[in-house]
């Protein structure tokens, strides 16, 4: 008998950016997923920008996940944005010409939903959370209700550094060097099953810029709005001699729901670094030290193949 895959409940946190447009259309269409709730945290944008950004991209696959508006900043500093390579708003410009969404968010902060959603007692076949932003909003949840790790099944997170080649420092990664602190918190939290998927894994799978380019055609409005939110920072990664579109957040979802998709992973025992002028940000991993216990899954290889097929029917209007 051919294997009845379940739809995953899903809780997705994101800062809204590109790949995480790509991360949550993918949510919001495939039928192995069941999106319950949507949180937002500063990070690309400022976090009103990204509340605004998920419901236009709610707009474009015609959903109504409830969103939760959540940190405007990290739990330390101030926080950074990545506009300089997504955008003015995150999306390539986008919102300078389509209509703004009339979706509007929930009353609740996003902290508050996190520590609802994830002990909803419907759902006891447990619940995947998939990060894709800085992880204030996670840290925040904690703080306030400790036993939260009990309550998720799966922790998806896009984050850190596997190889110490940073984004956004010399060594971290931008989502874990925006709040290290909430990083560091999360990850030392004891969830019971935590894939992480580093920013030098999604270096090692761009999609080629011709493969790309195939998924917008034939035209709709899904591949329009792929075309529109690309642009810019389509510049920018050839600017950079990229050979194709790095899309960490839509692995790191790729991860969450289809995790016959992971090639390669290994249990490590990694920690964030929080002090250092060059360090801070960095994600520790103990490579070789035999007796720490591992706290993740490191995602070192994917069958992108299988990812860009997926991709490709939920631009052409698949589920
Ligand atoms: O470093 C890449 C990560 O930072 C991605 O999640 C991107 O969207 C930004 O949030
Ligand atoms: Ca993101």
């Amino acid at each position: 008998m051919s294997e009845v895959l379940l739809s995953v409940p899903l809780v997705i946190d994101t800062d809204a950016g590109v790949d995480d447009a790509f991360a949550l259309m993918l949510a919001l269409a495939s039928s192995r997923a069941h999106p319950l709730a949507i949180t937002t945290v500063h990070g690309n944008v400022p976090v009103r920008q990204a509340t605004q950004n998920v419901c236009l991209i709610q707009d474009v696959m015609g959903r109504e996940v409830p969103v939760y508006e959540g940190a405007s900043r990290p739990l330390l500093g101030e926080p950074l944005d990545a506009t300089n390579i997504m955008g003015p708003d995150g999306l390539g410009g986008v919102t300078a010409w389509m209509q703004p969404s009339m979706r509007q968010k929930r009353a609740s902060n996003a902290a508050i939903a996190l520590t609802q959603w994830l002990r909803h007692r419907a759902y006891s076949a447990g619940i995947t959370l998939v990060t894709l932003g800085p992880l204030t909003n996670l840290a925040l949840a904690l703080a306030l209700q400790p036993d939260l790790p009990k309550h998720v099944t799966r922790l998806i997170i896009m984050g850190g550094t596997s190889e110490a080649r940073g984004n956004a420092s010399a060594v971290a990664e931008f989502n874990f060097f925006a709040d290290p602190e909430a990083a560091a918190r999360v990850l030392r939290a004891g969830f019971q099953e935590v894939w992480l998927l580093p920013w030098e894994t999604s270096l090692r799978y761009p999609i080629p810029w011709s493969d790309f380019d195939a998924l917008l055609f034939p035209e709709n409005p899904r591949t329009q709005f792929a075309r529109y939110i690309t642009g810019y920072l389509r510049e920018r990664l050839q600017g950079l001699g990229m050979p194709g579109l790095v899309l960490p957040d839509l692995w790191a979802m790729l991860v969450a729901l289809y995790p016959e998709c992971v090639r390669e992973s290994v249990p490590v025992q990694a920690s964030v670094e929080m002090e250092g002028a060059l360090g801070r940000g960095m994600l520790a991993i103990s490579w070789y030290q035999t007796s720490a216990e591992p706290n993740l899954h490191l995602v070192t290889h994917l069958d992108v193949g299988r990812g860009v097929e997926i991709l490709r029917s939920i631009l052409a209007g698949g589920g």
